[in-house]
């Protein structure tokens, strides 16, 4: 089965950028990360991926007078490098209606909440476990799932749950998922590349 072509799309630090890169020179995922992109000017994940010598490119949102165009630029670069697969790892902005279309069922998210709790519009890195940590929750943790028209709506992957902690700060329990997250992202992809993943309506079956 030849290697899928990976996109990865990024906001932030890149640290799940990182447990996909690693995972991929550990040779246990049938894919390889042609670009990574950043909407943002200083991300960090982008020095990760010229480390590894993957190809970092910012296509910042504030560069565009509208949405329309910026999507369209990071169609195009994504079809340039010919991506049979985007991993949204800490991207912050929205997709548009017609970008999902366009890579319909190709691409994966990871969410720092067991969804449907404490996800979509507004809730996103530190938020998440802030309002995770004021309801009270005994227990949290992270979200795999193919992105649909709308935010962290689309069906789920894989979840792995972590215990809260009574003098946990917002802080603390991000770095628990965290952890959970750099291992289940990762072990998504491995699946997808494998074509091990089968959409059926709202759920995701796994073959053998
Ligand atoms: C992670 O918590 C992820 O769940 C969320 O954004 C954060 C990205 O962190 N979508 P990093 O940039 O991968 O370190």
């Amino acid at each position: 089965m030849s290697k899928v072509k990976i996109g990865v799309l990024i906001s932030g630090g890149g640290t799940n950028l990182q447990a996909l890169i690693d995972a991929i020179n550990g040779g246990s995922i049938n894919g390889n990360i042609a670009v990574v992109i950043s909407d943002r000017d200083n991300a960090h994940g982008i020095e990760r991926a010229k480390k590894h010598g993957i190809d970092g490119i910012v296509i910042s949102r504030k560069d565009y007078k509208n949405k329309g165009e910026f999507f369209d630029t990071l169609i195009n670069t994504l079809k340039e490098y010919e991506v049979d697969l985007i991993v949204l790892a800490g991207f912050l902005t929205i997709l548009s209606k017609n970008f999902v279309e366009v890579f319909n069922e190709k691409i994966i998210n990871i969410h720092p909440a067991l969804i449907p709790s404490f996800c979509g519009e507004g809730y996103y890195g530190q938020k998440v476990h802030t309002a995770a940590l004021d309801y009270g929750i005994k227990v949290s943790g992270a979200t795999v799932h193919f992105v649909d028209e709308k935010a962290d709506t689309g069906p789920i992957i894989l979840q792995e749950a972590v215990p809260v902690m009574e003098d946990d700060t917002p802080e603390t329990l991000a770095l628990r998922v965290l952890q959970v997250e750099h291992k289940i992202l990762p072990e998504a992809v491995r699946l997808y590349c494998d074509g091990k993943l089968i959409i059926e309506g709202r759920k995701v079956k796994q073959i053998n």
